[in-house]
């Protein structure tokens, strides 16, 4: 059965739509340093509007508690979406069960996760919130595409207890991944970097046999260099991962994929913007100036320049995680190579999320030089895995 859609609602003339949106976005210091995903949640809102019903945005942001936390209120994001949607947005500064459904054509309610049965492993708590949710539509609409791989009661149960269907994200989001799983053009390369190798090892598994190459970097490219046997410092190493890694490395080369690991890293002496820091052979992380205690934080160059070339001659690409720790700039060559390098494909490019989104315009890209930026990080790398998402399996995707 394919995804219902908002056609499947029916005539929405006059009723209250419920929208589970994923406005999870970075605050600092109570601002928004990223409003992607409220962007991306405005195409159904206006949808919805412009069909004449009265909408509630529904929202976790942050891992709050359980119980309400100022530092993670939706209400800043609720001004920005006001400002996106260029109309009054209210706003409810109430515990989302307590609140009472108000008139107001767009409500936006405080974050769901100050109530601690959203999440909840008890599928009769959870259903019991849903419940309460359920008071604020007639039906519902899922658009939180950063959100589909969580069973949490407003993305799963308040799905089941509402008539509902899936929002144009999430339409969206799932064209193209499909894209990427079903129908991929070679040469299609992937693109993994961010932390923790650990998080990455089931999407490496899923794609070594799709993929024509795998390019490695970001703070897991430590572990693959280990279990290549070098040295690495006191560079980021799940050591418990290289029997893993040396397995995947072994299957590439019997798959014929090319899987690249850095050459060369740019090392430094601590992890802060401000540190020295220098280019090293990757096999030499230890020679460095630093000797063990270098630790290292970005490709080098040279790598970064491997890597621009294998992408920008493929026709599929998908990125996810920061090639090193861009958000000092001394570290984020490799990750601006990286993206540059997404914006001359030839094909579908298309960013993760999470952090790779944020790192893209955070390094002054704009969104249109990308075929797509995705706007779930976990939810996009679980689809690529091939599992079942809960998100999605309610509104009537199979497989
Ligand atoms: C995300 O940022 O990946 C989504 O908003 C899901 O958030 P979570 O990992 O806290 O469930």
């Amino acid at each position: 059965m394919p995804l219902r859609t908002l056609d499947s609602l029916g005539d929405l003339a006059g009723r209250r739509v419920v929208v589970r949106c994923d406005l999870n976005v970075p605050l600092q210091d109570g601002r928004i340093t990223d409003d992607g995903r409220v962007r991306a949640s405005v195409p159904t809102l206006n949808r919805l509007l412009d069909a004449g019903a009265k909408v509630t945005v529904i929202s976790h942001l942050g891992r709050p508690d359980g119980a309400p936390d100022p530092k993670y209120s939706l209400r800043p994001v609720a001004v920005r979406l006001g400002e996106l949607l260029d109309r009054e947005v209210a706003f409810v500064d109430e515990r989302p069960a307590s609140a009472a459904p108000g008139n107001a054509d767009v409500t936006v309610l405080e974050n769901l996760r100050f109530d601690p049965r959203e999440t909840s492993k008890d599928e009769g708590e959870r259903r019991a919130y849903a419940g309460e949710l359920a008071r604020f539509g007639d039906v519902m609409v899922s658009d939180g595409f950063g959100v589909v791989h969580r069973k949490q009661a407003s993305v799963y149960e308040l799905a089941e207890v509402l008539p509902s269907a899936a929002g144009l994200l999430i339409a969206a989001e799932l064209d193209v991944l499909e894209r990427l799983t079903a129908r991929p053009e070679h040469p299609y390369t992937v693109v993994l970097g961010g932390s923790k190798v650990s998080d990455k090892l089931a999407v490496i598994d899923a794609l070594l046999p799709r993929v024509d190459t795998l390019l490695i970097g970001g703070g897991m490219l430590f572990t693959f260099l280990a279990a290549q046997g070098s040295a690495v410092g006191k560079s980021l190493l799940e050591a418990d991962r290289i029997p893993a890694v040396q397995e995947y490395l072994r299957r590439a080369d019997e798959l014929g994929v090319r899987l690249v690991v850095p050459t060369d890293v740019v090392v430094a002496s601590r992890f802060a913007a401000d540190a020295e820091h220098e280019t090293v052979a990757a096999d030499a992380i230890e020679s460095s100036s630093f000797g063990a205690d270098g630790i290292g934080l970005d490709i080098g160059p040279r790598t970064a320049e491997t890597f621009a070339a294998a992408i920008a001659g493929s026709r599929t690409v998908f990125w996810n995680g920061p090639m090193g720790v861009f958000e000092f700039p001394a570290f984020a060559t490799g990750t601006k190579r990286v993206a540059e390098a997404l914006t001359e494909v030839d094909g579908l490019s298309v960013v993760g999320g999470g952090d790779s989104a944020a790192a893209v315009r955070a390094l002054g890209f704009s969104d249109d030089r990308f075929g797509h930026i995705s706007t779930g990080g976990g939810a996009s790398l679980e689809f690529l895995e091939g599992k079942q998402l809960p998100g999605l399996t309610v509104l009537g995707r199979e497989g």
